[in-house]
């Protein structure tokens, strides 16, 4: 196993701050609508309460991906053809990555990921399960173009994007997000994508707002970070996470509710909330057959497969990038 440049991604100021976490948590808290982008979750306790919540019994997703990759093995293999280097988008998942790579028959591997410890700690157990294989992680923010490692170059290409992570993006920014993966992978590339289903809202709410209070904990650990690494008072007591489904854009969304007025000081500014008052911190867009089809492409990638899980809640998709062409 190669790894990555060594180049440093995350900026901190002497003290030690993640300069971009700040900067997005500043901002946001200033807006009429508090935000904070979702990627912030994904701490070393954000990433293992993640890893709780894919065993929930009302989290469907990662179970009926799996269940799409393990049942429809063969037919994504004879689609897919050997020979591929797979470049994943994300660390992978310790499941969900080897039914792929053991479907496949692929010529290399090579994981994307901002996030560095994580990547190397998961590329060299799946180099470990793989022997033979080669391994070639790659650190970088794959919202835009990344440079392939040159042992890859030439090889055809399969992107795999799991998990319905396309669904955390609104639309303008997955489609950014495909067009950059599109230019990453090259013409003639494949990409296996999974999309989480609109459903029933009951279904859908219980996925994000679990019996146990995992996904709770998931959505205040953001405040917690907040206060550990920013400087920050925020009365973590005082909120409630809550899951909503907003029709009109087919989508959860993740908020923490202030259960009363409150006011806090991160990094010396001075923040504001009434009672009701929310902060907004996720959204996971649900998609049908058409729309998961329209967002495809518009990033320039043509479905030719698609498999759903027995109960029909989730999809995996696969599609070509095909050369653009603007005759009707
Ligand atoms: C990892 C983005 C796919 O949106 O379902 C799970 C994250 N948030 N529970 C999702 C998440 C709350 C998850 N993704």
């Amino acid at each position: 196993m190669t790894t990555g440049k060594g180049l440093k991604l995350v900026e901190r100021d002497a003290g030690g701050i993640d300069l971009a976490f700040r900067a997005d948590v500043l901002a946001g808290l200033a807006e009429p609508q508090k935000a904070i982008p979702a990627r912030w979750f994904y701490d070393d306790a954000g990433s293992r309460l993640f890893e709780d919540i894919t065993q929930l019994p009302e989290y469907y997703l990662t179970r009926a991906e799996a269940e799409i990759l393990r049942g429809q093995a063969e037919h994504i293999a004879r689609l897919i053809g050997p020979g591929r280097v797979v470049v994943e988008f994300g660390s992978g998942s310790s499941v969900k990555t080897p039914l792929l790579l053991s479907a496949i028959a692929p010529s290399a591997y090579v994981p994307l990921d901002i996030a560095g410890d994580f990547l190397r700690a998961a590329a060299a157990e799946l180099a470990a399960k793989f022997p033979g294989l080669p391994v070639y992680p790659v650190e970088a923010d794959f919202m835009r173009r990344v440079e392939l490692p040159a042992e890859v170059e030439g090889l055809p290409k399969l992107g795999f994007f799991s998990g319905s992570t396309i669904g955390n993006m609104i639309a303008r920014t997955a489609t950014d997000l495909l067009r950059s993966m599109r230019e990453t992978l090259g013409e003639g590339a494949l990409l296996l994508i999974g999309m989480d289903l609109v459903k029933d809202e009951r279904t859908l709410i219980a996925a994000y707002d679990d019996a146990a209070g995992v996904t709770a904990r998931f959505n205040l650990n953001l405040l917690h970070r907040i206060n550990r690494e920013l400087d920050a008072d925020i009365p973590v007591a005082a909120f409630a996470h809550q899951a909503r489904w907003n029709d009109r854009f087919a989508r959860i969304e993740m908020h923490l509710v202030a259960q009363r007025d409150v006011s806090f000081t991160v990094s010396g500014q001075r923040f504001a909330m009434t009672a009701g008052e929310t902060i907004h911190t996720e959204n996971s867009h649900k998609f049908t057959k058409r729309s998961g089809q329209m967002l495809l492409a518009a990033g320039g990638w043509d479905p030719c497969a698609r498999w759903t899980d027995s109960e029909g809640r989730f999809a995996l998709v696969l599609a070509e990038a095909k050369p653009p062409r603007s005759a009707p």
